[in-house]
């Protein structure tokens, strides 16, 4: 078809476009919503300080902040690139079911069932892209604005931030620092009201390293059950304990329905792969509308990582013979950390069950405004990089510092000794 376009309007829109200002000099409207621009992060946010000491000083920081084991000296399981590879390989590039490859659903469930003694169905599994996008899924079904959410103080800052992104308030219910971290199972109860939508434990637990016994487990359970609120459990450190074996929720709930979280990023070492996963347990129906809410969500980003998916379950179904030369490793680093806080004066933490955190306490004396002052101070003076307790929980975790004990012992040797003399200084 012809079109006629007349001279004198190219014209009008040659001169438009001639006048258009630079690149860079038009101005715009941008309304950001403020629950993008307050998001936090602990954990990363501090990167950018470090970042910044790092051009300022030209001296690479100690990073101590990160749990992220493949940024110290471990590394995926051979067999697992392999797997991957052979994924790739094979063609099996193309997209995967939203909830997720069938192999992967079906190896998650064997997994469970072979190392914490729990039947689930496969049927019932969500892959998530990490257990971070599965935080994201939950929060997105359940919270809306005014609800309330219950997560442990201190908790990983991600159930924080989501549950205020998504017009909620995260509540922190107190854990005891005096008895290794441990739920205070009446301070919980006494913060249930009629806009709580839920309770999330974590066990074992980032950033305090506590493993809850069964008896806190089931008192937190019947009191999910008596106020008919769904119950989460991430049990993503779940093999990587050291002196007790975690106790899974679903081996303890009986007829209280719970969702559970796990993934690969920490003991299967493949962090970047992004591969989580979801299970509900429950008569079949009573967490089903949850179950739909998230798939709903999953379906819109289409799926997680296919390759990645394929080689996940490989792992999910091999023996964990790696996992006992990684605790050997991270037991002696636990060790060296745990002692070396202890012997600085102004500094105490309890020691660690499981994962590779230590949350220790700080005596801020008066030197120091908070814990985000205490941990810029000694970036800037020593180029270590710690996490803010606060930022794991603005109640129960201020006036603490979180460190990893990924890295080898001589790393963490120096970041202990740049430490103490740091506190001996200032204390001086
Ligand atoms: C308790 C807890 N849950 C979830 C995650 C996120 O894991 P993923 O890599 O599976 O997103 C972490 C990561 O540090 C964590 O500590």
């Amino acid at each position: 078809m012809f079109c006629f376009i007349p001279l004198s309007s190219v014209h009008k829109q040659h001169i438009a476009v001639a006048s258009l200002p630079q690149t860079g000099s038009v101005t715009m409207k941008l309304d950001i919503t403020s629950r993008a621009a307050d998001l936090r992060y602990a954990i990363r946010d501090i990167v950018v300080a470090a970042k910044k000491y790092e051009k300022e000083k030209r001296k690479t920081p100690l990073y101590l902040n990160i749990g992220d084991p493949l940024k110290y000296d471990w590394s995926t399981p051979d067999f697992m690139i392999e797997a991957l590879h052979e994924a790739s390989g094979k063609g099996r590039n193309g997209y995967a079911p939203s909830e997720g490859e069938d192999d992967l659903r079906h190896a998650a469930a064997e997994k469970e069932k072979r190392v914490n003694g729990i039947d689930i169905d496969p049927e019932r599994v969500i892959v998530t892209a990490g257990v971070s996008e599965a935080i994201q899924f939950l929060t997105g079904s359940l919270i809306s604005e005014g609800s309330e959410f219950l997560v442990p103080g201190p908790a990983y800052p991600p159930y924080i931030s989501y549950i205020g992104y998504f017009g909620g308030n995260p509540i922190t219910y107190r854990t005891i620092e005096e008895e290794g971290w441990i739920p205070d199972v009446d301070n919980l109860r006494g913060k249930i009201n009629e806009k709580t939508k839920g309770i999330l434990v974590i066990n074992p637990n980032n950033p305090t390293g506590a493993v809850y016994d069964r008896k806190t487990l089931k008192q937190i359970a019947d009191i999910a059950g008596e106020y008919e609120l769904p119950l989460i459990s991430d049990e993503i450190y779940d093999q990587l304990t050291f002196d007790v074996k975690q106790t899974p929720m679903a081996s303890v709930v009986s007829d209280v329905p719970m969702v559970g979280f796990n993934g690969i990023s920490k003991v299967y070492l493949a962090p970047g792969w992004r591969i989580g996963y979801v299970y509900f347990q429950d008569d079949g129906s009573e967490l089903e509308p949850l179950r739909d809410a998230m798939v709903r969500q999953a379906r819109i980003r289409i799926c997680t990582n296919t390759p990645t998916q394929l080689a996940a379950a490989v792992a999910l179904r091999s023996d964990g013979s790696h996992i006992e030369g990684m605790l050997e490793r991270l037991r002696a680093r636990r060790q060296v950390i745990w002692e070396r806080l202890n012997n600085i004066e102004g500094i105490s933490a309890s020691l660690p069950q499981a994962a590779f955190y230590i949350m220790a306490k700080v005596d801020l004396n008066g030197i120091w405004k908070d814990d985000y002052e205490f941990v810029l101070d000694l970036l800037h003076e020593t180029g270590v990089v710690f996490v803010p307790g606060s930022g794991f929980c603005a109640d129960y975790g201020r006036d603490h510092f979180r460190s990893v004990f990924l890295p080898p012992v001589d790393m963490i040797t120096e970041a202990m000794d740049r430490l103490e003399n740091f506190m001996h200084k200032k204390q001086s």
